[in-house]
């Protein structure tokens, strides 16, 4: 679920791992730690909390020597599923007897039966977590074949895994296996990397090689040998990490949130660029590999996904309805599976995710592809277990995202949605005339974002106004309506202000009852069908004394005197809209959670990418 990286080469492990899980602190996480083998002993040490503290700790008990001398190392950070956060629980763990050393992200569903099979052989357990049964696993069954210990072992658990492992009389070598949990390979000169990000190993390599689920391989500093599970031969080819070692940098920035929020343009740029044919009218999207027959031909079309990236669905579901005419439906993923979806070939799925590994999502195209379903998917992260899986689709291109809170992906999976709502509609019914007027829309996203951010004073201004509240709710309909529930996410998620976002009409159906002076409405009153009705629900809402920031388009005079706040986004057609209010709202949740001195890039308890069900 969390961070892993590895390396063995002739380098000083212990700092290149430190660092490396560095880069990987934006994941979220709770623990860390590293295991190193040295003259054949293997020493561990492991820290509650932040990176920071795992190096002053490896600093201050770990001899000059065994830092810039052991060679070979893994390291971990950990979001914990099984016990609670705390040194013991923290990885790496080792077998019962010490002999071999594990890190694992994922969890191992049957690890109670496990357990008790293992206490029934004797073996004592230092911690809670399911991983330490896995150790012992790996240890029970190690001779002299690390590999083979470790298929050993894989074979007897169910669940999720990405791991690595060492043993001490082993000093040159990792095992590292994955099913569930991504695992990329960097490929050196007499150095081997190995983590579950790219962004901890793209310092020193670009050139890595993306284990597939049931893949396990060996890695010396001169060598990687992939085999299958079954511990077979495999052969996978290296490929060139495409972001640069920068984009996983804060630069002049505070926070990483605050520099993807004011990437917006250029990430629009790139995810828009290249992919609008003027002529025809319509969008270039050739990972679709789609013909206008079948295009013509598809009867449905289904968004999986979760949190930001559902929320960027529902806008999507907008324009598929109003551009493709096409009935579209968005699926929260986690769910997916546990209906009886109605799916089959003339169906597409599509999977939306900037990380292309959360697992719910996962799940839900796995399912859909089993039922015949065409399937694709919308993500961020290049080689990423989703993009792979679904073979077709479009990437985002909107660079690494590091914030745990998504920012410029939502604006860029919006920008491309409504792309592909183009290219189907007109592959379907949509005028030449309307492609082209869409087109030009398009082509303007970046400029309508550049404008929007220049109302960060003005927002920040807005936000210390209200950085003490408690509850915040979010209201729009329409294309604002999803957007509204983003707007609360956001804040939520980032400040821990309760924030909740409703569809306009619903408020009076419940939640009205909350609202007073203390509970503040951010209401979106842009110029999109639906703004005079929301209008009305801005009256209810002063009527019970709530106070009121109101997203409005322009100049447009319609909540003046009304709203306590205005701000007033660029002037765009309204399929655009959705982008420069997101923009507005990331801003408003940014400056607040600055306010109240929240951890921004790293909110408690959340992981950038969910990689457990
Ligand atoms: C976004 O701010 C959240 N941290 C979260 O809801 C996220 O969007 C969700 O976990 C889905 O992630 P994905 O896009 O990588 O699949
Ligand atoms: N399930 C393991 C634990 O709780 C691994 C968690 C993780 O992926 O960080 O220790």
């Amino acid at each position: 679920m969390c961070g892993i990286v590895g390396y063995v080469g002739y380098r000083g492990a212990p700092e290149i791992l430190v660092n490396g899980l560095r880069k990987l602190e934006y994941r979220g996480y709770d623990s860390a730690g590293v295991a190193v083998v040295f003259d054949n002993e293997i020493k561990i040490a492991k820290t509650k909390g932040k990176v920071n503290n795992l190096a002053e700790r490896i600093e201050k008990t770990w001899s000059e020597k065994l830092q810039t001398k052991a060679t070979t190392g893994i390291s971990h950070t950990r979001w914990a599923t099984h016990g609670e956060p705390n040194e013991i629980n923290a990885h790496p763990h080792l077998d019962n007897d010490g002999r071999t050393v594990l890190v694992h992200n994922g969890i191992i569903e049957n690890c109670r039966a496990l357990k008790a099979r293992l206490l029934a052989e004797g073996h004592t357990f230092a911690s809670e977590t399911d991983t330490e049964v896995l150790a012992h696993l790996v240890g029970k069954y190690y001779k002299t074949d690390l590999i083979e210990a470790v298929c050993e072992a894989l074979s007897k658990v169910e669940g999720t895994f990405g791991i690595a492992v060492l043993a001490k009389d082993k000093p040159d070598e990792i095992v590292v296996a994955r099913k569930g949990s991504p695992i990329v390979i960097g490929v050196g000169d007499d150095e081997t990397f190995v983590a579950s990000d790219a962004a901890a190993i793209v310092a020193h390599t670009k050139n890595v090689i993306y284990l597939d689920d049931g893949d396990v391989a060996i890695l010396t500093a001169g060598e990687v040998e992939v085999r299958t599970l079954e511990n077979s031969p495999i052969s996978r080819e290296v490929s060139t990490l495409e972001f640069d070692a920068d984009s996983a940098e804060k630069g002049e920035h505070k926070h990483f949130m605050h520099k993807e929020i004011f990437e917006q343009p250029d990430a629009l740029r790139n995810a828009i660029g290249g992919r609008l044919d003027k002529d025809k009218a319509t969008a270039i999207l050739s990972g679709l590999s789609m013909s206008p027959r079948e295009m013509a031909e598809l009867r449905r079309f289904i968004m999986v996904a979760c949190g930001t990236s559902m929320n960027a669905g529902l806008v999507g579901e907008y324009y598929f309805e109003d551009l493709a005419d096409m009935i579209t439906d968005v699926e929260q993923a986690a769910e997916f599976r546990y209906r009886n979806p109605i799916i089959g070939s003339q169906d597409m799925v599509l999977a939306i995710s900037q990380s292309g590994e959360t697992a719910d999502t996962l799940a839900a195209i796995r399912e859909a592809k089993q039922k015949g379903a065409l399937i694709s998917g919308l993500c961020n992260v290049v080689g990423s277990t989703i993009a792979r899986e679904t073979g077709r689709g479009v990437y985002l291109h909107a660079g690494p995202e590091i914030g745990v809170a998504s920012t410029k992906a939502f604006t860029c999976q919006v920008a491309v949605l409504l792309m592909m709502a183009l290219k189907f509609g007109r592959g379907r019914r949509l005028s030449r005339d309307v492609g082209q007027k869409l087109c030009a829309a398009i082509s303007n996203i970046p400029k309508y974002a550049e404008e929007t951010l220049k109302l960060d004073g003005q927002i920040r201004d807005i936000a210390k106004v209200y950085a003490g509240v408690e509850d915040v709710f979010f209201i729009g309909r329409g294309y604002m309506y999803p957007v509204a529930l983003e707007g609360a996410l956001k804040l939520k998620e980032i400040s821990y202000i309760h924030a909740e976002g409703y569809h306009a009409a619903e408020l009076k159906h419940g939640p009205i009852a909350l609202l007073e002076p203390r509970v503040p409405v951010v209401a979106l009153a842009n110029d999109v069908p639906g703004k005079d009705k929301t209008i009305g629900n801005i009256e209810e809402c002063k009527a019970r004394n709530s106070p009121v920031i109101a997203v409005v388009t322009g100049d447009d005079p319609c909540v003046d005197g009304l709203a306590d706040h205005i701000i007033r986004v660029p002037e765009t057609p309204d399929v655009i809209a959705p982008i420069t209010v997101a923009i507005a709202l990331q801003l408003f949740a940014y400056h607040i959670a600055e306010f109240r001195g929240c951890e921004i890039d790293q909110p408690r308890n959340l992981a950038k990418s969910v990689t457990v069900e």
